[in-house]
């Protein structure tokens, strides 16, 4: 099987791509195959003291574009202390990654795409993620599943409008893109596991 594979699930909060991203790790790692899971921000042990500091409920003010820097800043130690050691050899899953800078930042916030680019690709080089999952939920359940949620979310301010950008943002990012599929989290959850991890394994092969 290959092992030079980066694979991302974006999408906005409550869509289900952490527990996706888990159960194709637990699928994985039954076949004895390696891989690792990441998330941003956060990942690498540096970069999760940069999510909390970012994730604390006082910073919730920052300018949108301290926001971004930070997101970046995050995103550098991981990629130095993850992701790059493990790339070629084993898979790696990270929910979220340089899609939810564009989706959130630049689609949300209106920080420019060529600004995130270029740092992405200054932090990146030459690995890019290979396959992208993107979780499309209804936004009325998006807030529903959110709200139940202990923790309260970074953006709640902002509700519905705000989360119809981002995903509108997902959307345009993985349009008639090959790299990309996009899921429909509304679907059962196991219906939608068979069909990640059919494409998974399409993607190992
Ligand atoms: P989550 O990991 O629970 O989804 O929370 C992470 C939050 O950070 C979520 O509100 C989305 C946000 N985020 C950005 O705004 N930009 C980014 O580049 C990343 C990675 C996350």
């Amino acid at each position: 099987y290959k092992k030079r594979l980066f694979i991302v699930f974006e999408g906005i909060e409550g869509s289900g791509k952490s527990s996706h991203s888990k159960a194709i790790i637990k699928k994985l790692k039954n076949l004895h195959i390696p891989s690792v899971y990441l998330r941003e921000p956060g990942g690498s042990r540096e970069a999760e003291s940069i999510r909390r500091f970012i994730l604390q409920n006082k910073n919730k003010n920052f300018n949108p574009l301290t926001d971004t820097l930070l997101y970046l800043a995050a995103r550098n130690e991981n990629f130095l202390k993850k992701i790059k050691p493990h790339y070629g050899k084993k898979i790696i899953i990270c929910d979220r990654f340089i899609d939810s800078t564009i989706a959130y930042q630049h689609y949300g916030f209106g920080i420019k795409k060529n600004f995130i680019n270029s740092i992405n690709r200054q932090i990146m080089g030459k690995i890019k993620p290979d396959y992208t999952f993107v979780m499309y939920l209804n936004i009325k359940k998006s807030i529903l599943r959110v709200s139940k949620r202990k923790t309260s979310n970074r953006y709640d301010k902002f509700k519905k409008s705000f989360y119809k950008k981002v995903q509108n943002g997902f959307l345009k990012i993985s349009n008639r893109n090959s790299k990309y599929m996009v899921i429909n989290s509304s679907n059962n959850f196991f219906v939608n596991q068979d069909i990640i991890f059919n494409q998974v394994k399409k993607l190992i092969k």
